[in-house]
């Protein structure tokens, strides 16, 4: 599929720490795009922590975190898992992203994928993360699921996927967000 108009996914890793499998994940990803799309990643360490006294006006980091997404055609994210769910940081991203007024998650289409050191990679953390995303009005694609298990075998040292497998279904995936994105939110919608 060769997508005709510049198309651009915005992806963000749930994970803050600098040699992050999540974040490694995004950066491989960036490397499979489809042609014609491209891929924007954002540290989600600049948010503060949500609170509800400080949205009006919001911090300028959430300003801008939110105007990022609101940018992008679809969403891409990286969630590790931390005791069977997501983790602070990226609720508390996508807390700030769900409120009004114009929450950018509101009709936006997201792929989801994950990395982790156990043997389910972050399965568990993905229904909850998929669960968060349906309440809040965005649009996540049902598969393929991108579920790296025993990440420490799956990067090298540097942080490359070097597992096969796992880079076909990214790159599956990233095909799949553009057509899903094509479907429901048309160029017209
Ligand atoms: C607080 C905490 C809880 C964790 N809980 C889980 C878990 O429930 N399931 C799992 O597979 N790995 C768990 N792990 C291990 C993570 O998969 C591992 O630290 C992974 O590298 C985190 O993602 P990152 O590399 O992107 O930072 C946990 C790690 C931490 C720090």
């Amino acid at each position: 599929m060769t997508i005709l108009k510049p198309f651009l996914i915005v992806g963000f890793s749930g994970s803050l720490r600098k040699s992050s499998y999540n974040s490694a994940l995004l950066h491989a990803a960036a490397e499979l795009l489809p042609p014609g799309v491209t891929l924007e990643i954002i540290d989600l360490a600049p948010l503060p922590m949500f609170n509800q006294d400080f949205e009006k006006p919001f911090p300028e980091a959430v300003n801008a975190f939110r105007s990022q997404l609101a940018q992008a055609d679809a969403l891409l994210i990286a969630s590790p898992e931390y005791n069977s769910s997501i983790t602070g940081a990226l609720k508390n991203a996508l807390d700030w992203a769900s409120r009004s007024p114009q929450p950018p998650l509101q009709g936006k289409p997201v792929a989801i994928m994950g990395a982790s050191t156990g043997n389910f990679g972050t399965l568990r953390a993905q229904l909850h993360l998929r669960q968060i995303l349906t309440h809040v009005g965005a649009l996540p694609l049902g598969k393929p699921e991108v579920l790296v298990a025993r990440a420490e075998q799956a990067f090298d040292a540097d942080g490359k996927l070097v597992d096969t497998a796992a880079r076909g279904f990214l790159r599956d995936l990233l095909l799949a967000l553009a057509k899903w994105s094509a479907r429901v939110s048309p160029p017209s919608a």
